[in-house]
């Protein structure tokens, strides 16, 4: 038996002696608080340790799995005084109806047994995507593409409000999760590879989804819960749920980051990393939950683990002999709420360790009361339920705007002889497994686990409907390889003879290619080509000497190195949801224009998976010097790359003084001008390099980025202003330095010195 409370003991007096209490992140609301101590005191035991669990609904279902059994809800809230539950009956999504009035039964029954409303959770990551009726935006990945946080909000604002009609107001969402390993198989549930734009899109969506007062949240906002605190992304071996080697530094100045911004903005729980960082289980790492932020935050949030995480101590990880030492170590460490999916009997163990004193009444009651202000702040012991008109549910407008974030989203990546627009007398060839789906438009957590769009809202057009319906009398469909029923991963090569017959007599090869939908560790594979059905279609298309539009619809940027030159042009589509195949027939059509650009960094080679912001010293063009060690960033397409029907030319890249001080903000601006004959939209991107620092820097990092529409001709000034401490690192001791020294400023080929004069360091992520 391990001793649990020297961890969190140990945090507590590392904290509060180097450095006074911070202010609070969400600053304390005295009327909540009283409310919070009001209950706690009535409390007993049985009831406290029921507030830290939460269950799956399949526990609650009848035999139907369309309904709660009414004596398993009576025990579940009854006996074990569940606090709270998740997910959906029989993994798929419901009407508003059905899941409002679930919801309506188990909160009735929670005030009549307990007197404490429970808190409903859903998985809603990209809209309201467990409601059979809800609008669904592109996947985060798609937002960053598009690298215009508005859509961030516009998608928040429709989750936040169409959840709530249905009579749920907590979603586990934004995902924050960084996309740097392109094997990980859940890239795309988050906004890319980069900190900075993670951060200001995950924040702008947390604002959207809470609303602007986080201790009153009302009946059109909802709770996020930020996910999955943190580094999960980046397992070493590229499998789910597996560990993860992150340096100290990197941790605060790249995985942390994006979460700071969004406590800072009030976010008001977050999910645990479900797997370990150097070693540690994050479910038990007391240094980072209790430590980095409960207490250095002065955070009042509540933490949840992610699924069956706590019993993965013990059973996976090793680090606990039983359930009860898993359920100690892990609220010990700082854990308010144990997602125990299917065991009630979690309740039973936490009773029994405050009672043998494995845990200390004051950490109970310290979590009990971050549920409790939860249920306060979202305002369910005033409305468990609530009768409020939700007029705009599903409306036109939310479908207009997910439209427009596909439009954007989707990342035009070459374009020979200007193929395209097409010219709309070609007739057109689609194929590939992915041409005729709104399963693989749509990618995981849409309408189920895995995503089964299709089963759910026919009514949408696959890309071959799109431009079917674009291109009336001109377009065939064969696909030539399709995924396989019985083991969706899989694709199996059908007809490509056909589809090459097809070419033959087309003028235009549209050709769908990537993946199937999956989520998780379903989603684990060992070879991030793309797949040898696929390639080998493109291989036998190419041959008739037909142009080729490749499409690539996939959650992380499968290998295409060898059949990307068979290709005249190439779309990254990514996962663009219902609008998706619109959005693309409106491309390749022009009667939009692509402002798309990569959020993540597009591999060529299976052994040179990087991030754009490498080390100087990773390659041989950045690092100098006598040696040539063959390291090269020989990559498909750079971070940021996206084509356009028009041309941008940048110049005038100034900065407003040619030194700064640690304090200063710097003032930057550039012109941009639209030199081609179409209008069209650019995300100006504004990078920094840090010259000489005491760690080898980053070779560069985006700092700012503005989205502008331009006519042709029409030229914009861009004004950034970027705080100098932006542009500071973390040290290897773990604190922030911007140290004196050049650095060099860089926008779309512009590129500018300036100098700062002062070298200051610093513990708290700010000055
Ligand atoms: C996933 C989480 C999700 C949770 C609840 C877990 O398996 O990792 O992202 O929120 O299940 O469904």
């Amino acid at each position: 038996m391990k001793n649990y409370l020297i961890p969190l003991a140990m945090i507590t007096a590392i904290v509060s002696c180097s450095s006074p209490k911070p202010a609070p992140a969400i600053p304390a609301d005295p009327a909540v608080e009283a409310k919070v101590e009001s209950v706690l005191k009535k409390m007993s035991l049985e009831e406290k340790a029921g507030q830290l669990v939460q269950l799956n609904i399949s526990v609650l279902e009848d035999d139907t799995h369309e309904a709660i059994d009414p004596a398993k809800l009576d025990k579940i809230i009854g006996q074990y005084k569940v606090g709270s539950i998740l997910n959906v009956m029989h993994d798929k999504a419901h009407t508003r109806e059905q899941t409002a009035a679930m919801v309506r039964q188990i909160q009735e029954k929670s005030m009549e047994l307990l007197g404490i409303p429970c808190i409903y959770g859903l998985d809603m990551i990209h809209g309201a995507s467990y409601l059979v009726e809800g609008s669904l935006f592109p996947q985060e990945i798609n937002l960053g593409a598009t690298f215009n946080p508005g859509y961030a909000k516009w998608m928040g604002d429709a989750m936040a409000y169409e959840t709530r009609a249905a009579q749920v107001p907590w979603v586990f969402s934004p995902v924050m999760d960084l996309g740097r390993d392109p094997r990980w198989p859940r890239i795309w549930e988050s906004f890319g590879e980069d900190p900075y734009l993670q951060a200001v899109m995950a924040r702008e969506e947390t604002l959207a989804l809470q609303g602007q007062d986080p201790n009153h949240v009302d009946t059109k906002h909802v709770a996020v819960s930020l996910k999955h605190f943190m580094g999960y992304g980046v397992p070493h071996t590229g499998k789910d749920r597996t560990p993860a080697y992150i340096a100290e530094n990197d941790l605060r100045e790249k995985y942390f980051a994006p979460f700071l911004a969004c406590f800072r903005a009030g976010a008001l729980t977050a999910m645990v990393n479900s797997a370990s960082i150097n070693g540690i289980p994050t479910h038990a790492n007391a240094v980072l939950l209790s430590g980095w932020v409960k207490e250095q935050l002065n955070w009042d949030g509540m933490l949840v683990t992610d699924w069956a995480d706590i019993d993965n101590l013990y059973v996976r990880d090793h680090v606990a002999a039983d359930k009860k030492e898993a359920v100690a170590l892990g609220i010990n460490a700082g854990i308010d709420m144990i997602m125990d999916p299917y065991d009630p009997e979690c309740c039973t163990a936490i009773v029994e360790l405050v009672k043998e004193g494995k845990i200390s009444k004051a950490r109970l009651d310290d979590a009990v009361r971050r549920v409790l202000r939860l249920k306060v702040r979202l305002g369910l012991f005033d409305k468990p339920v609530w009768d409020d008109d939700y007029p705009d549910f599903a409306c036109e407008k939310f479908g207009r705007k997910s439209y427009e974030a596909a439009v954007e989203s989707e990342v035009l990546l070459k374009n020979e002889g200007g193929i395209l627009p097409l010219k709309g007398t070609e007739k057109i060839l689609v194929c590939g497994p992915n041409a005729n789906s709104l399963r693989t438009l749509n990618g995981g957590w849409s309408y189920t686990w895995q995503g089964s769009a299709d089963d759910f809202v026919p009514q949408y057009n696959t890309i071959f409907e799109a431009l079917f319906d674009r291109f009336p009398g001109k377009v065939e469909w064969v696909p030539g390889v399709v995924y396989d029923k019985f083991n969706w991963q899989r694709d199996l090569a059908i007809n490509i003879p056909l589809a090459v017959k097809a070419a033959r007599s087309a003028d235009v090869i549209v050709c769908c290619v990537g993946e199937n939908s999956y989520c998780e560790t379903p989603g684990n594979m060992d070879d991030l080509n793309l797949s040898d059905n696929q390639k080998q279609l493109v291989r036998e298309l190419a041959a008739t000497g037909k142009p080729i539009v490749l499409i690539l619809n996939e959650g992380r940027p499968r290998l295409i190195g060898d059949i990307e030159p068979l290709a005249a042009a190439v779309v990254d589509i990514m996962l663009p949801s219902n609008y998706g195949g619109d959005a693309l027939a409106s491309l390749l059509a022009g009667d939009e224009n692509f402002s798309g650009k990569l959020p993540f960094t597009y591999s060529k080679h299976i052994n040179a998976l990087h991030t754009y912001d490498y080390k100087v010293s990773e390659h041989r063009a950045t690092m100098g010097g006598s040696y040539n060690y063959d390291a090269v960033m020989d990559v498909q397409w750079p971070f940021g790359f996206g084509l356009s029907y028009t041309s941008y030319a940048y110049s005038n890249l100034k900065v407003s003084a040619d030194s700064f001080a640690a304090g200063d903000v710097l003032k930057v601006s550039v012109d941009v001008t639209n030199t081609g004959s179409r209008a069209g939209k650019e995300a100006v991107l504004l990078y920094s390099s840090d010259l000489v620092a005491s760690l080898i820097p980053d070779v560069k990092r985006l700092r700012a980025f503005e989205k502008v529409e331009l006519q042709p001709g029409e030229t914009h000034t861009v004004h950034f202003e970027v705080p100098a401490s932006d542009l500071a690192f973390v040290g290897a001791d773990g604190r922030w330095r911007l140290e004196a020294g050049d650095f060099r400023l860089s926008c779309g080929g512009e590129g500018v010195m300036v100098k700062c004069t002062q070298t200051k360091v610093w513990d708290t992520p700010n000055i």
